[in-house]
């Protein structure tokens, strides 16, 4: 049967952005920022260059490319890969504004660069794990009589 250009499969962001030159030059651009962090850069190792190629290859099989990350890696299970780090707003925070600046000067076009940092956000959100007690929501704690001689 013959295919045609409406048969075809939607291009891929990862496409899109044209490919692993793109993440190549995000994750650097990213990393550039995070040297220079007081709050992100004790969080790393001294050297980077696993991290930058455990973010590059990630967001590249995130985003429809080669599934090299899960190859090297195993399943991706951000969340608990990133509980030996305390991540509050703050380390959040720092970590969204170095990613907008990334996303910002990689030239992607504006519709995609939305699309980054909207996952970037909810993202960055999910791996929040050093939350204060909510209003309302108080911690447990023993009452006195429980405490030895009180
Ligand atoms: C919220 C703030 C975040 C902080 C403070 C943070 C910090 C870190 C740190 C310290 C590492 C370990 C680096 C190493 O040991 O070489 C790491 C690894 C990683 N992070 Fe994050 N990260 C954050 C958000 C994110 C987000 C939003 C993503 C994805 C969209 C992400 C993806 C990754 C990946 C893929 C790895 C490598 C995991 C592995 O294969 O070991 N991180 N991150």
């Amino acid at each position: 049967m013959a295919t045609s250009a409406r048969d075809a499969v939607p291009a891929s962001v990862y496409e899109r952005l044209g490919g692993s030159d793109f993440f190549d030059a995000l994750v650097a651009l990213f990393y550039e920022g995070v040297e220079g962090d007081p709050v992100l850069r004790p969080l790393y190792p001294e050297d980077m260059t696993d991290a930058e190629t455990n973010l590059r290859d990630f967001l590249i099989q995130y985003w429809g490319g080669p599934d090299d990350y899960s190859r090297r890696r195993g399943h991706p299970m951000l969340r608990a890969r990133h509980l030996p780090f305390t991540i509050g707003h703050r380390e959040r925070d720092a970590w969204m504004h170095h990613m907008r600046a990334a996303v910002g000067s990689s030239g992607a076009p504006e519709e995609l660069a939305a699309e980054l940092l909207d996952y970037f956000e909810r993202a960055a959100t999910h791996l929040l794990n050093a939350e204060p007690p909510r209003p309302g929501h108080l911690p447990i704690v023993p009452g006195p009589s429980e405490f030895p001689g009180g």
